[in-house]
């Protein structure tokens, strides 16, 4: 998703350079803050990016070995970094006060003696394998010396606060964000998420930006109940309807909608390709229903070949504009922006 980390980035942080590519890596990019960026102020926004993952801050040593990070004022510097990374936490979680070091080797003795120092030094405690603050040493990726990584956060920033409701189908609230991204937001949308589970998606949306109006519409009882947790806890339930329905079933919505999420089920949910395909096929009829002429649909799903016969079919009403491979729980789905197309009829020949 660097494209779309990227485009974050440039607009949510203050940057005092280009945003760079690390060599040999399609899953992480550097960020330049000011020189004053190692104050808990200027990372904070960092770790408020919704489209990443994890943030670390990147320390560079001019040293030919690991061994000598222990020098004393090596040491100072790591440890003020992880003191700053623990700074950056609500006090009350009380999360940071544990470290672990990855690294190929990091059960070596050059490592024990690296994390013995840094205990003391940062006045936390070592704990291999589960340790709060996390740092990664590695060869510097191009060129000579080593570089400490110390992560921001204790946990990946894609688990959310908010999420108070857990539901096992739910989306990678980061993916949810590259997709609400995606989407372009404007405040003045009328926003729909068919299929809408716990609420990832229109948390995230309304997150990010705000909506005229907001609603998502699921046909199971218990899930719309971990939206409804979720939303609260995310302070954005009062700008949402939910609605309990089933998406086949003739549901009208309120009016018609400008932007329109789903990520239909999966796995053992949809058998056959052959459901799989009745199933994306009735949401793309169901949207352009729903949609307003100019509408964008954004849909996310593992089902590459299934969509992609869904949107030959000459009847249909999306074009595709953009398509993102990402990663997720170890699969790769994609998130497929699509814009209505006016001058076709709805599926003249769509049968539920
Ligand atoms: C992959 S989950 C969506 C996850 C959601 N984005 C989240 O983060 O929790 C798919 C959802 O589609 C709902 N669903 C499946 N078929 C449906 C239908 N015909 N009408 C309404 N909801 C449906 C399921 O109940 C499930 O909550």
């Amino acid at each position: 998703m660097a494209e779309i980390v990227v485009a974050e980035a440039i607009e949510r942080l203050r940057l005092t350079a280009p945003v760079r590519a690390v060599p040999e890596r399609d899953d992480a990019v550097v960020v330049t803050l000011s020189a004053a960026g190692r104050s808990a102020d200027t990372l904070k926004p960092v770790c408020d990016l919704r489209t990443i993952v994890a943030a670390f801050l990147v320390l560079d040593f001019d040293v030919p070995r690991p061994r000598s990070l222990t020098s004393p004022e090596r040491l100072q510097r790591i440890a003020a970094a992880m003191r700053l990374a623990a700074r950056l936490e609500p006090a009350e979680t009380e999360q940071m006060r544990s470290f672990r070091i990855e690294a190929a080797g990091s059960d070596s003795r050059v490592f024990q003696e690296l994390s013995r120092r840094l205990a003391e030094s940062a006045g936390m405690t070592a704990v291999p394998g589960s340790g709060a603050c996390v740092l990664r040493v590695r060869r510097a990726p191009a060129g000579y010396g080593w570089q400490v990584l110390i992560r921001l956060s204790p946990r990946p920033l894609s688990v959310r606060p908010w999420r108070v409701a857990g539901f096992p189908g739910a989306l990678n609230a980061t993916v949810a964000a590259a997709a609400v991204r995606m989407s372009r937001p404007r405040r003045t949308d009328r926003v729909l998420n068919l299929m809408c589970g716990s609420g990832t998606l229109l948390v995230e949306r309304l997150l990010i930006c705000g909506a005229a109006h907001a609603a998502g519409v699921d046909h199971d009882r218990e899930v719309l109940r971990a939206s409804d947790h979720n939303l609260s806890a995310a302070g954005v339930r009062e700008h949402v309807q939910l609605h309990l329905a089933d998406v086949n079933d003739g549901w009208a919505g309120q009016g018609s909608y400008d932007v329109i999420f789903a990520d239909p089920p999966w796995g053992d949910k949809v058998r056959t390709p052959e459901d799989a395909f009745a199933l994306h096929r009735m949401l793309l009829h169901r949207a352009a229903e729903l949609a307003t002429p100019k509408a964008r649909l954004v849909i996310i799903t593992h089902r590459v070949k299934i969509m992609r016969r869904c949107l030959a079919e000459p009847s249909g009403r999306w074009r595709l504009i953009e398509e993102k491979r990402v990663w997720a729980k170890g699969h790769h789905p994609r998130i497929y922006l699509l814009h209505r197309q006016d001058n076709r009829p709805l599926l003249a020949n769509y049968r539920p």
